[in-house]
Order: structure tokens, then C-alpha cells, then sequence
């Protein structure tokens, strides 16, 4: 079987991460988050930590050429195909992406575009809860842990990620219309644009996805 290469593109708060999870575990598909893999090096001591640092927790964009060369140097672990999250989010980046797929005789077969208004991702945002340890993600109200402040895997105190808050959620919202929503016109041009209400519940989102993604297989 080819390996199957899709990107979730979305707005922050869109299900991007609730999604992936469940996608790559049905369809046995790598993951690669660029949110996640900023935050993580954002960890390392140094100035270039400190300058991811900034970037992940401010709503600012990180450069175009870091932010490439990142996901290139991985995609070399995903012989098997991979679920991107958050990559591409320029224009920049999505024709680095194709000519890095093409380089080694691989191809985005979809990118996978949630749809949801600016009023639910604020409330999606504002009322995520994040775990430290495990990075389980939870919603106060839409997906509540069973114990209220901790972690269901690991009763660990659920945290909040320092750009879910209300001035960075605005920041963050901007970049999307201004940077990331051409990329609709990109894949639409390219017949690759698959378009979810991701405004519905979870399963259903999840059960919208399936039901494209098997139509690729
Ligand atoms: P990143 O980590 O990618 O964040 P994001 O795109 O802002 O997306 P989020 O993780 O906030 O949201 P999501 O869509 O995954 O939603 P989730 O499933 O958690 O990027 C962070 C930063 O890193 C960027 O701002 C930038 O600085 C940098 N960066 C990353 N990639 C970059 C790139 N390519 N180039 C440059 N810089 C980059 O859901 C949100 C909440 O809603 C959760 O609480 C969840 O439980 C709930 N929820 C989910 N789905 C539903 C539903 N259907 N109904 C009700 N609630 C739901």
C-alpha cells in the first residue's frame, strides 16, 4: 500500500490535535505536530530555545525556514505515510512541503480543512486544559476530565497552555485569516482540499474524516 500523506488545516482550537489522535491510531499513520515539536524544543536551555519559546507561547508565527527545515529533517521517520498538524500554515510552506514529498517520490494526497466560526474556537480555547505530564488535552465543558483539575490517565493538576488566553487567541486567530487561509485556495486549485463542519460534536467530526480519508485508501 502507498503511504498516505494528509494535513489537518484549521484555524487554533479547530480539533486539529482530537482529531490526529484518532486518525493516526484508526489508519496506523506517524504524527508529526509542529505546535507540539516548538514546544518541546522550546524546553532545551539556549537562545534558540529561548526564541521558540516565544514563539510558541505568543501567537506569533515562527519563521518560514526554521519551521521547514524542522519538519524535513522528520519526515524521514514517516516511511509509512503521516498525519501533519499544524504544517503547513504559509504558502511559503505548503510548496516547501510538496517539493520536500516530491524529493523523496512521495505526495500529499489531501489536505483536510476544519471548518469552524471565530465565536467556537474562542470558547474552545479559553476553557482548554492541557496535562503537563501526559499532554492529554481537555475541555472544561465540552470535555471534561472525570475528576475536576486532573488528569484522567495520571491524576496529574491540568494546566492551561500560556497562548489560550484571551489576547494571544486574537493574535493567533489573525495569523490563520491572513496567513494560513490561502492554503484553501491552494489545495482547491490543486483538487486536494477536503472541507469538515468541524463545528459538530467530536465523533462526528471523526466519523465526516473516516469517511473521506477511506475514499483515498
Ligand atoms: P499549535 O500547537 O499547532 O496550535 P494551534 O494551531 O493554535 O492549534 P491548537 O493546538 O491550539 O488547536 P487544535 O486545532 O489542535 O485544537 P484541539 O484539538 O486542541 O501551534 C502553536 C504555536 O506554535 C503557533 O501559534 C506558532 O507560534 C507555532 N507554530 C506551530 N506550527 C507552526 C508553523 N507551521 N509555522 C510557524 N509557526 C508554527 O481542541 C481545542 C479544544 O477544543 C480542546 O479543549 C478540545 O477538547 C476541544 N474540542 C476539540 N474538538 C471539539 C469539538 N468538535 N467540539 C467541542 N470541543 C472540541
Amino acid at each position: 500500500m502507498k503511504p498516505l500523506f494528509l494535513t489537518l488545516v484549521g484555524p487554533p482550537g479547530a480539533g486539529k490535535g482530537t482529531q490526529a489522535q484518532i486518525l493516526c491510531e484508526t489508519f496506523g499513520l506517524g504524527y508529526l505536530s509542529t505546535g507540539e515539536m516548538m514546544r518541546q524544543a522550546a524546553q532545551a536551555p539556549g537562545p534558540e530555545g529561548d526564541q521558540l519559546r516565544e514563539y510558541a507561547s505568543s501567537g506569533h508565527l515562527a519563521p518560514d525556514d526554521f519551521t521547514n527545515a524542522m519538519v524535513a529533517r522528520r519526515l524521514d521517520d514517516m516511511p509509512a505515510g503521516c498525519l501533519l498538524d499544524g504544517y503547513p500554515r504559509t504558502l511559503d510552506q505548503a510548496q516547501a512541503l510538496d517539493e520536500q514529498l516530491a524529493f523523496r517520490d512521495w505526495k500529499l494526497s489531501a489536505a483536510l480543512h476544519l471548518r469552524v466560526p471565530d465565536s467556537v474556537i474562542r470558547s474552545r480555547l479559553l476553557g482548554r486544559r492541557i496535562c503537563p505530564a501526559c499532554g492529554s488535552s481537555y475541555h472544561l465543558q465540552f470535555r471534561p476530565p472525570s475528576t475536576s483539575g486532573r488528569c484522567d490517565a495520571d491524576d496529574v493538576q491540568l494546566t492551561q497552555r500560556a497562548d489560550d488566553v484571551a489576547e494571544k487567541i486574537e493574535r493567533r486567530i489573525t495569523a490563520y485569516h491572513q496567513l494560513t487561509e490561502p492554503l484553501i485556495a491552494f489545495y482547491t486549485g490543486s483538487s486536494r482540499l477536503i472541507t469538515v463542519d468541524a463545528s459538530a460534536d467530536v465523533d462526528d467530526v471523526r466519523d465526516a474524516l473516516v469517511d473521506e480519508i477511506s475514499r483515498l485508501r
